[in-house]
């Protein structure tokens, strides 16, 4: 299928080997979409060392979507700031004439902590980008799509953390639940512009964010290794094994296609059943 023929995504977060925004950019690569691969590119204070999508890696993304037959752009940004969302979207109008799908993919993930020994400093640094990032990525989307006078979709890779609380995740789970509310709220204001907003909720999916979390988690909770943890995690899942990035890109495409046309203001898990409301 060709879906999105001389349509233009935007993924923030995309510059990242194996990552989400990875997969996200290939499925649209393949069904003929425009792709701007956007992501820090240098390193960032809030980030942690080796979390990070680089230019080169940026670089490396874009040119397997180019092998994939792909028009591509890359295109930094820091989705904390208004200012780089803003020049975004207006860069991705100049390179290709529109901007048809934003998804807002960056995210940080890294941060596990008790309650009681979360910072103020670490709260801000997930807040900022997580649920401020989409605030911000919408904002220049809708901004642009309202002008061009033709719809639009935004799409927000929240999480089964938007839905259920997990433990030493306080501001993960504070902001992805939170892009739920985001995701409501700018779905009712845009459609009258034909934009529609919904955001995709996947459960473990091991990307470089997912294996410090299965790291974390099974020492945590007292698992003998990595590998036992994951056995468990598949045990629990009613299909069997955890997500694929490409489970994620599939809902994307949908989200993006015609026909999602009528469904806006969604939050769309993508868990094998094991999150069902
Ligand atoms: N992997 C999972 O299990 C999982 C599950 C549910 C939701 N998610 C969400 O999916 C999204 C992608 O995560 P991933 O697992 O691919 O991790 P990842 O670390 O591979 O990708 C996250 C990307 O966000 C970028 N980023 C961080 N701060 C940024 C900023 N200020 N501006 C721009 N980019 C920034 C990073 O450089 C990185 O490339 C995140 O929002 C994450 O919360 C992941």
């Amino acid at each position: 299928m060709r879906r999105f023929e001389n349509k233009t995504v935007v993924v923030t977060g995309s510059g990242r080997d194996k990552g989400l925004g990875q997969a996200i950019l290939q499925r649209f690569a393949d069904e003929g979409a425009n792709c701007v691969v956007s992501d820090l590119g240098a390193p960032a204070q809030h980030m942690g060392a080796g979390d990070i999508g680089t230019t080169a890696e940026m670089e490396k993304i874009a040119s397997e979507l180019r092998q994939r037959g792909a028009k591509v752009a890359t295109i930094p940004c820091d989705v904390r700031s208004e200012q780089s969302c803003e020049a975004l979207a207006q860069k991705a109008v100049e390179a290709f004439g529109s901007l048809d799908i934003w998804v807002n993919n960056a995210g940080i993930g890294y941060i596990m902590k008790p309650l009681l020994e979360t910072t103020a400093s670490e709260w801000d640094a997930v807040l900022g980008v997580n649920l401020s990032g989409a605030f911000f990525g919408t904002k220049a989307a809708a901004r642009v799509m309202i002008k061009q006078g033709r719809g639009g979709r935004i799409i927000n890779i929240a999480s089964q953390a938007a839905k259920s609380g997990f433990p030493h995740m306080a501001p993960y789970t504070s902001s992805k639940h939170g892009m739920v509310g985001l995701t409501r709220s700018t779905a009712i204001e845009l459609g009258t512009h034909g934009i529609t907003v919904n955001a995709v909720c996947p459960n473990h999916v091991t990307t470089g964010l997912g294996a410090k979390q299965n790291e974390y988690f099974s020492k945590l909770l007292g698992f003998p290794s990595v590998e036992a943890y994951i056995e468990n995690m598949k045990r629990k899942n009613p299909l069997g094994r955890p997500g694929f990035a490409s489970d994620t890109a599939a809902a994307c495409a949908w989200l993006a296609s015609d026909d999602a046309v009528y469904v806006t203001g969604e939050s769309l898990n993508v868990s094998g059943g094991e999150e069902m409301h």
